[in-house]
């Protein structure tokens, strides 16, 4: 999509809506772990309730981690229980059913959730819960499941929209799919300007196991898992706590960036009970950096997506779990004055507005309870340097701030500008405080200062 027509897009939308919901489920991005990126379909009871009782040993307990949350691949492949039409829980990777590892997961004071899709089948090709969504809610609901991940995998033809959805496809590095700059010319049936996507048999799919866990005497979060199809951010709001705006995510730099970037044209959305969720985090997977990971946490978190994370807790190194645990991060995401998240206000690398999966936008701020969060992300591939002068950001004054390093947590002083030389894929958290007279001028801060 070409730069004029993105402002044009963002310029009609309408804000997204507080929503409240049966218990205030949501109403935060939620917080916890989930074991698809570590273990994929190799779940087991013992897995998860080693998961719940190392988030309470390292502390992310503490920090707000609370869902604990089974993927894909949990029930019997072969089919339901031909008398009750229920989905039955593995025997062997789950002998105490899903009821009894739910049970554990609580008792160590965590909440639970589960996982289905809105097709035949889940995408690992196991039951799942079109045409059945009452008797998988009361099922769930039975069970104790607090949180439902809910995918969108083998769906029928007769329930394939009237038309295509255009979206960026950046699933491969260095190549925008089939769809460059978010333009489809390869589509016939696109829909129409102004069509309502909340229309659409997909948005139906989903808001259908919306309503049969509304029926259900529990509180139970519900988390889309729709990929971005058929504009999910435009309805997911109305549907469910959280929706998917990509494909997954892989603990790969140009991955992180990708999501970044098409997310940063999608932030109008999010607000309490609203969440545009950028896939499960990578924090101690795969070959990130600590530049990387900083900047993938720090995104993650100032966009208020869900903070899911999907490493094997066990073999955490201790910067990882500070990163976790971060809590100027963390604060900003469950801040239960503003819902918004932070925004870009300068593109930096690229002109503004520039949809450039290698490099999003790199100069960010959102509004917190103790202040404003600024962000400087150095996409390139080298050491750089980025400042910020605070006449530059929107809101704030031509003038000296108390500001605090939201990595380390220590104050910066009185100060008028920070300059950071960073590392390549790394990224300044500032939180900008209360304004202050006696100024330092400008704060230099070295890769050194980002740990
Ligand atoms: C994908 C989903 C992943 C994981 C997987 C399970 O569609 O995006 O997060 O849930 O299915 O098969």
């Amino acid at each position: 999509m070409v730069a004029s027509n993105l402002l044009l897009l963002i310029g009609a939308l309408p804000s997204a809506l507080a929503l409240v919901r049966k218990g205030d489920v949501g109403k935060l991005p939620a917080l916890g772990w989930n074991g698809w990126n570590t273990y994929n379909c190799n779940i087991s009871d013992e897995r998860v309730v080693n998961a719940a009782k190392t988030l309470t040993k390292l502390g992310l307990k503490d920090a707000g981690y609370e869902y604990v949350n089974i993927d894909d691949c949990w029930s019997v492949k072969s089919g339901r229980d031909e008398k009750t039409d229920r989905i039955i829980p593995d025997p062997e990777k789950f002998p105490d059913g899903i009821s009894g590892v739910a049970d554990k997961v609580h008792k160590l004071g965590f909440k639970f959730g589960l996982y289905s899709s809105a097709g035949t089948q889940t995408c690992a090709e196991y039951p799942a819960s079109l045409d059945k969504e009452d008797i998988d809610a009361e099922t769930f609901a039975e069970w104790g499941v607090d949180y439902l991940k809910y995918d969108n995998c083998h769906v029928p033809s007769s329930y394939e929209d009237e038309y295509e959805y255009c979206e960026a496809d950046t699933f491969n590095y260095g190549n925008y799919g089939n769809h460059p700059n978010g333009t489809c010319p390869d589509i016939k049936d696109l829909a129409p300007d102004n069509y309502d996507w909340s229309k659409s048999k997909t948005a139906g799919r989903f808001r259908a196991m919306a309503e049969a866990l509304e029926k259900q005497d529990r509180v139970i979060m519900f988390s889309l898992c729709c990929h971005g199809h058929a504009a999910v951010h435009e309805w997911g709001a109305e549907v469910g706590a959280s929706w998917r705006t990509e494909n997954d995510i892989i603990p790969h730099w140009y991955r992180v960036a990708q999501i970044l970037n098409d997310n940063s044209f999608k932030l109008n959305y999010i607000d309490f009970g609203a969440h545009n969720d950028m896939d499960m985090l990578e924090v101690g997977n795969g070959d990130l950096t600590d530049a990387e990971t900083r900047s993938h946490f720090a995104f993650w978190a100032a966009a208020k997506s869900p903070l899911i994370i999907g490493a094997d807790l066990e073999s955490l190194s201790d910067k990882h779990v500070d990163i976790l645990k971060n809590k100027v991060l963390l604060e900003f995401s469950q801040d239960g004055k503003h819902g918004g998240p932070a925004v870009p206000y300068k593109w930096g690398f690229n002109e503004d507005w520039t949809y450039d999966p290698k490099h999003p936008a790199e100069y960010w701020h959102g509004k917190t309870t103790k202040g404003r969060l600024v962000l400087m992300l150095n996409a390139q591939n080298q050491l750089e340097t980025r400042k910020v002068s605070w006449k530059d950001v929107p809101g704030l004054k031509d003038t000296s701030y108390n500001v605090i390093n939201g990595w380390t947590g220590k104050s910066l002083g009185c100060v008028s500008e920070v300059k950071a030389e960073m590392d390549s894929h790394d990224t300044a958290v500032l939180l900008v405080g209360d304004e202050c007279s006696k100024s330092k001028g400008t704060v230099k801060l070295t890769s050194d200062d980002f740990e």
